[in-house]
């Protein structure tokens, strides 16, 4: 399936590792010129030359464009000069992934004020911030893709992760409400909301429970399975795919929405 991505422009961030990686993978696999940032400079250049390659088959030989900033979302001065660069070289962004670590671990009883405030400003201002960065333009051009990565705690509290349980459904309210906005300017906005899957932010909460519990990292991984009717947790580029059929050219009917992919574990009807 042509996905109509070749050539678009697209920023993806927090993309060293994880889900933001596996989106731009695929992303440059379908001829897309990938822009990505992170905080640590050693994984950043390991996933920007992955990516260079995964762009360079599409191509057949000829490098995918990847242009790679190391970064820290929440940095504003920062986040807006690596916009304006990418727009000086490329042009417009026409496909942007929002993207961020996730907010810590723990209970009401753990977590002190300056954890929510940092909370907020990871995963609710910083995704205002780059919608604020790269929206306008879609706006004047006409088109554009906008996907934020939020959690299952959208739909359904996560034991223990009470600050994205709070900070999430508050971004996918932004989604909504920015879908609105968009809408009669070609531009669709909508969230992805991920159960368990493998990437280096689980394998943290699974050593905190390791550490918390006494118990195995095979006993957590069970115990977690047990409860995703697909028996398993899934892979990061099962949900890269869900991520770029949104920003495709098929998907352009669909905004506003907040599509899981968790293996069956929210127990909600809708
Ligand atoms: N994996 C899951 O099962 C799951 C489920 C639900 C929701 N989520 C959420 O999905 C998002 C991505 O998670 P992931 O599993 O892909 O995590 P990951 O494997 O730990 O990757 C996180 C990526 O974000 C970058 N990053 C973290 N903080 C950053 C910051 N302040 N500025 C710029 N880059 C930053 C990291 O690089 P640096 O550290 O070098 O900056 C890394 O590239 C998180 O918000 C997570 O909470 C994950």
């Amino acid at each position: 399936m042509d996905l109509g991505l070749k050539g678009k422009t697209a920023l993806v961030t927090a993309a060293s590792r994880g889900f933001g990686k596996a989106v731009a993978l695929q992303l440059a696999a379908e001829g897309a010129r990938v822009a990505i940032c992170a905080r640590g400079e050693n994984d950043l250049e390991e996933a920007a030359e992955d990516i260079r390659v995964s762009g360079k088959k599409f191509y057949g030989g000829a490098a995918g464009e990847v242009l790679a900033r190391a970064l820290d979302v929440t940095d504003d001065a920062a986040m807006a000069g690596f916009v304006a660069d990418i727009e000086g070289r490329w042009g417009g962004i026409d496909l942007l992934l929002v993207n961020a670590g996730g907010p810590p671990a723990g209970t009401f009883s753990e977590l002190d004020l300056n954890q929510w405030e940092a909370a907020y400003r990871l995963t609710l201002e910083s995704a205002v911030r780059m919608c604020r960065l790269v929206m306008p333009g879609m706006m004047t051009r006409g088109w554009g893709r906008i996907v934020q990565i939020t959690s299952v705690s959208v739909l359904q509290p996560v034991e223990n992760l009470l600050l994205s349980s709070v900070m999430r459904p508050a971004v996918h309210a932004l989604t909504r409400n920015l879908a609105l906005e968009g809408g009669p300017h070609g531009v669709t906005v909508n969230s992805v909301a991920p159960g368990y899957h493998t990437t280096s932010a689980v394998e943290r909460l699974i050593a905190k429970k390791v550490e918390q519990t006494g118990c195995t990292r095979d006993d957590v991984l069970a115990e977690w399975s047990a409860e995703i009717p697909l028996g398993r947790l899934g892979k990061p580029e099962e949900l890269a795919a869900l991520v770029l059929f949104l920003m495709s050219a098929g998907s352009g009917y669909i905004t506003g929405q907040c599509i899981v992919s968790d293996g069956g574990w929210v127990k909600g009807t809708f």
